[in-house]
């Protein structure tokens, strides 16, 4: 019988809280410490969390450095704010633990490539909890996908009217850089693939309460050949889809459907043998017990970040799409993205690692191999 897995959490917002509920009820890992750049707000979600802890249960702090050198944690779940997760994770990787960290990976593929480069110097782990895969329904559409011969055409709409307020009503794209990065990364699960280039719009529809763009239409080449495209919209009162999007796959066979709450579908003019797809836990849940598991068993893991990065240049190459009115390819993303890595690390180590790579999809697989 294995001990628990000792995990430092940083971050102790809106999500933090999730994460120490999901920590505090799986038998298998056990929360060391908390860091905040705000104390009040680590101790009040400390308090909250199931069954109620408080400084002296585990370790309190705001300074990282400190509470990586002296809690013996063996693991890092990073929950602060996207522009953090670039510092929090090169400090956990190179204090020897291994980093579950929320998603997005970092804010720029830049430094996701970066953070890839650390964990081949370090041989430690870096795993992004891209909770949305974590969902039985989403796995069995996966599996009538790989059903149902070659893929075509995979469509997702995604239409909700959300009032937030704060930071996604002021950005200058909301929705593709806030949501849509979980339907980006489900497709590139549901069709085994990889994105290729991407043609996007973005706009404020005009009764938007957004101030950056609140709809946006995304088509990818996929590596398959397929195509993905995105329709969405945040500021679409009527007929909302659920907050995975609704689905439809078109393939050599046949059809398959997810309205994304419910059982998928599929149609292929008679039964085909398709497995019923195991409950790989739900969300966070899911994501955290894939994480304990991986690290025990050393095995492979979804969404380590040198996978995970095609999914942030998938939503950067939309972007650049939408400012640019040009079909923009993912390697030219991602070579962009190395210059830039390499002109603003600071350290000696990582720069040496991100030099020696041929290229970046083969400095990635370097990763995964
Ligand atoms: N998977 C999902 O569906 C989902 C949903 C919401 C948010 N998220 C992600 O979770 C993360 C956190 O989002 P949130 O809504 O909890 O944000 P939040 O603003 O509510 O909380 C972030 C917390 O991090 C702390 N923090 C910021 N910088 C820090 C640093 N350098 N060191 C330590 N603490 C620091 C802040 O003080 C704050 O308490 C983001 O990456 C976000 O994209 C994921």
């Amino acid at each position: 019988m294995s001990e628990p897995l000792r995990i430092l959490q940083v971050g102790a917002g809106g999500m933090g809280r999730a994460w120490l509920s999901t920590i505090a009820a799986n038998p298998d890992a056990v929360l060391v410490g908390l860091v905040d750049l705000d104390l009040d707000v680590a101790r009040a979600a400390l308090a909250a969390a199931p069954g109620g802890l408080a400084d002296g249960d585990v370790a309190v702090g705001t300074d990282l450095g400190e509470m990586l050198a002296t809690t013996q944690a063996s693991a890092v779940v990073d929950v602060a704010i996207p522009i953090a997760h670039h510092s929090i994770t090169t400090a956990a990787l190179f204090a020897g633990l291994d980093v579950l960290g929320e998603k997005p990976v970092t804010e720029t593929v830049a430094e996701a490539l970066s953070l890839v480069a650390a964990t081949q110097v370090t041989g430690r782990r870096f795993v992004v909890s891209q909770s949305r895969r974590f969902n039985q329904q989403a796995f069995q559409l996966r599996a009538y996908s790989r059903a149902l011969g070659s893929s075509g055409s995979l469509a997702c709409e995604f239409f909700k009217a959300p009032h937030f307020g704060g930071f996604r009503e002021e950005m200058p794209q909301p929705l593709l850089v806030d949501m849509a990065i979980h339907q980006f990364d489900l497709a590139r699960f549901v069709l085994d693939a990889d994105p290729v280039a991407v043609y996007a719009e973005s706009f404020n529809p005009p009764w938007s309460w957004y101030a950056g763009d609140a709809s946006a239409v995304a088509t990818f080449e996929m590596s398959d050949g397929s195509r993905f495209s995105y329709t969405g919209c945040w500021c679409a009162p009527g007929l909302e889809t659920s907050w995975n999007g609704s689905w439809r796959l078109s393939a050599e066979k046949g059809a398959a459907t997810w309205d994304g709450d419910h059982a998928p579908s599929y149609d292929a003019g008679g039964d085909l043998a398709v497995p019923q797809e195991a409950d790989p836990g739900r969300e966070l849940a899911g994501s955290l017990a894939a994480f304990v598991a991986g690290i025990r068993e050393r095995a492979p893991m979804m969404c380590e970040a040198a996978d995970n990065v095609l999914s942030l240049a998938m939503v950067e190459a939309a972007v650049a799409s939408a400012e640019t009115g040009v079909r923009v390819s993912i390697d030219e993303v991602l070579e962009r993205a190395h210059e830039v890595a390499l002109a603003s690390e600071s350290r000696d180590d990582v720069r040496a690692a991100l030099v020696g790579w041929p290229s970046v999809r083969e400095g990635l697989a370097l990763s995964t191999a």
